[in-house]
């Protein structure tokens, strides 16, 4: 007899709760553990809230899983593999998330392995900083190690007096990472599934599209040139490898202008620039993580359609439960697909669901996934 595996999730949000639906697919229990109710989680049963860096709650709740993963960066990997129990594998593994948290240690990592970066300093001190500027030229953008997110944690100077202030709301004790500001034709994003042993499957190379330093809408294929997109994938898996990424791993990458891929940064587990490939791919970031942190075969990257957009649905009120005003209008937008993650409370730019439309052409994607999201009042 072979029972279904039960697969622990550390983290309770958005991309835990569409982990979880891709494994019930399949059949695969899911148990989330947070440390505090995200919302998103609370559609399934086996949720605990409780200190999750502690070992009396972690060694309890993986027990009985065949797989802990998790769904952010931030969640305690290092604090689990301490107390986990010896059937029970985690992925990634604690060494790949210590890795790509800190952008410092992200980015020497990177470089070592010999990929394509922006040029960039770590700097401990304010006068270390003030000479790798110099050096690499302004503007620079400067960024904290850890914690930032949606572009919260960094800022461009263009001269010493910029960076000076800079530094002191950014830095911290050990410092901060100085980049040479890239001139960029656009960003994509590569996601790469990958099994404990090395095996990986890579996704359609996508275009990202940013507005105020956040992630607005993805777009797939991206529209490039075919060395570019053979060398965005390239790029991508090889910086998955150099960090031994288990499980989806996200590139986010730069195309220069001078026609150069560089790597942005890494992310550990499925990304918001991956949301499209649940309606658009023969199998889903989700479903493509579930499998590889449990070692089984991975599934067809591929699109169904030649194009599909997904444009994210950001909050727009202030602090108030969300409701369902604008839902059926939305769904009344034809081949709008729509989620909607069960966050608590809305907030400014919080991001509160994403809509995707597949088909033939991505002008078309483009128009209704922007109409369709636009008409979801959160
Ligand atoms: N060196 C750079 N040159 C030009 N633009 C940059 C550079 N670094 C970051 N950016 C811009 O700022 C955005 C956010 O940067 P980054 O990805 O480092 O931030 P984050 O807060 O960690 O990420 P996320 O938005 O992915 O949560 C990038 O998507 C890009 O638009
Ligand atoms: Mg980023």
């Amino acid at each position: 007899m072979t029972p279904f595996p039960t697969l622990g999730i550390l983290g309770g949000g958005q991309l835990g709760k569409m982990m979880a639906l891709a494994a019930a697919r399949m059949n695969v229990n899911a148990r989330f553990l947070a440390p505090r109710d995200a919302g998103p989680m609370s559609t399934f049963a086996d949720c605990t809230v409780a200190d999750w860096t502690a070992a009396h709650v972690l060694r309890p709740f993986a027990e009985g899983c065949d797989a802990v993963t998790v769904e952010s960066e931030w969640a305690p990997a290092g604090p689990m593999s301490e107390v986990l129990p010896d059937e029970t594998a985690l992925w990634p593994a604690p060494g790949t998330v210590g890795v790509i948290k800190h952008k410092g240690r992200q980015m020497t990592r990177l470089r070592k392995a010999g990929l394509p970066l922006p040029s960039f300093r770590c700097c401990r001190a304010l006068d270390e900083a003030l000479a790798a500027a110099r050096d690499l030229g302004y503007p620079v953008v400067l960024k904290q190690y850890e914690g930032s997110y949606d572009g919260y944690g960094n800022a461009t100077a263009t001269g010493d007096d910029e960076l000076r202030s800079a530094w002191d709301d950014l830095a911290a004790d050990d410092g901060l990472l100085v980049e040479n500001l890239v001139s960029f034709e656009c960003e994509l994003s590569v996601l790469v599934a990958r099994r404990p042993g090395g095996e990986s499957i890579v996704y359609p190379v996508a275009r990202t599209v940013q507005r105020d330093h956040r992630c607005h809408a993805v777009e797939v294929p991206a529209r490039i040139s075919g060395e570019a997109l053979n060398e965005a994938k390239r790029v991508g898996r090889e910086a998955v490898d150099a960090v031994e990424g288990v499980g989806i791993t996200a590139a986010e990458l730069f195309l220069a202008d001078d026609g150069r891929i560089l790597v942005n940064e890494l992310a550990p587990r499925p990304h918001n620039t991956g949301h499209y490939t649940i309606d658009a791919s023969r199998a889903s970031q989700f479903e493509n993580h579930v499998r590889a942190v449990l070692d089984w075969p991975l599934g067809d990257p591929s699109l169904k359609a030649p194009a599909a957009v997904m444009v994210n649905v950001l909050g727009r009120r202030q602090h108030t439960p969300p409701d369902a005003s604008g839902l059926p209008e939305a769904l009344d937008v034809p081949g709008a697909s729509v989620h909607v993650y069960g966050k608590p409370e809305v907030r400014p730019n919080r991001k509160m669901g994403h809509v995707t439309v597949v088909g033939d052409d991505l002008g078309e994607a483009r128009e209704r996934a922007g109409q369709a999201a636009e008409r979801i009042r959160l």
